[in-house]
């Protein structure tokens, strides 16, 4: 499996502050929590592939009492503060057991894509069941497959990021995907509809190094998704009840909708 490393250094520039506002996303959360959960005491959530916890720490700010997930030892490694450590684990969202239950689930950004097959969201599902409390909710998001089919056919985006110390040296992140052949050799097919292929950024990093020359780092990170039908029997059949969608831009959910949040109750 794919995952993020050097690419970790421009993460949270790219992905969260050029786009759009944290604020709106978990504001949006919050709502969709004090909305669907009917609980008066502190709520607890557990945030599985939380990355670089930027939501975790601001729901903590809001009263939450919140846990974090995710495989990369690289975020571990930013929980240097004992209260965060305290609070976070490494662990795959496929295959975990935490020992307690939580009010709310939450994958957030489309994490949940980072699954590649059909049958590795089917574990998640299951290890999510497992460690919500009866009534639970679980939030997630994802890259719908209209906006990995827009991003394959034309898309290539550059950032700039200047060096701290002299404005004149910069590194260039240069980011495009690809569609991408399964080997389906060695998977179980569990379903006729099970895709084929799957989606592949590419990230060009060109580092600027002290004698004024560049280094080039190569990341790959893959990524899937499946149609909302499909996604809602699966979750039907782990006994979650959909209870909300939205489209994260624009609410109403359609085909040409590219990020689209579930909101679910363990029944
Ligand atoms: C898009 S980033 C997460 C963003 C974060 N949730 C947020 O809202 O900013 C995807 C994260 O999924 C994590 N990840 C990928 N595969 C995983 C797995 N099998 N188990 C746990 N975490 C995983 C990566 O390490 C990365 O931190």
């Amino acid at each position: 499996m794919s995952s993020y490393h050097f690419f970790t250094n421009y993460y949270d520039h790219i992905v969260r502050w050029t786009g759009y506002s944290l604020k709106d996303e978990v504001d949006m959360i919050d709502e969709f929590i004090k909305e669907y959960l009917d609980k008066d005491e502190k709520v607890s959530i557990l945030e599985v592939a939380c990355w670089t916890w930027v939501v975790a720490r601001e729901l903590l700010k809001r009263w939450y009492d919140i846990v974090w997930i995710d495989i990369s030892e690289d975020m571990l490694q930013k929980a240097i503060d004992n209260i965060w450590r305290s609070r976070c684990e490494l662990a795959d969202m496929r295959d975990f057991n935490l020992n307690r239950n939580f009010d709310v689930v939450l994958c957030n950004y489309n994490s949940i894509c980072h699954l590649i097959s059909l049958k590795d969201w089917r574990k998640f599902f299951l290890q999510v069941y497992n460690h919500l409390n009866e009534w639970g909710i679980f939030i997630f998001d994802i890259n719908t497959v209209y906006e990995f089919e827009s991003i394959t056919r034309d898309f290539k985006q550059f950032f700039t990021f200047k060096d701290v110390d002299n404005d004149s040296r910069e590194d260039v992140v240069c980011l495009e995907m690809f569609k991408k052949e399964r080997n389906m050799n060695n998977d179980i097919i569990l379903s006729q509809k099970e895709k084929e292929y799957y989606y592949e950024w590419l990230i060009k990093m060109f580092v600027h190094a002290d004698d004024g020359r560049y280094d080039l780092v190569i990341e790959t990170i893959a990524e899937n998704s499946f149609e909302i039908s499909e996604i809602k029997k699966e979750l039907e059949s782990f006994w979650f009840k959909l209870l909300h969608l939205e489209d994260f831009h624009r609410w109403h959910v359609d085909e040409e909708s590219e990020r689209v949040y579930f909101v679910t109750r363990k029944v």
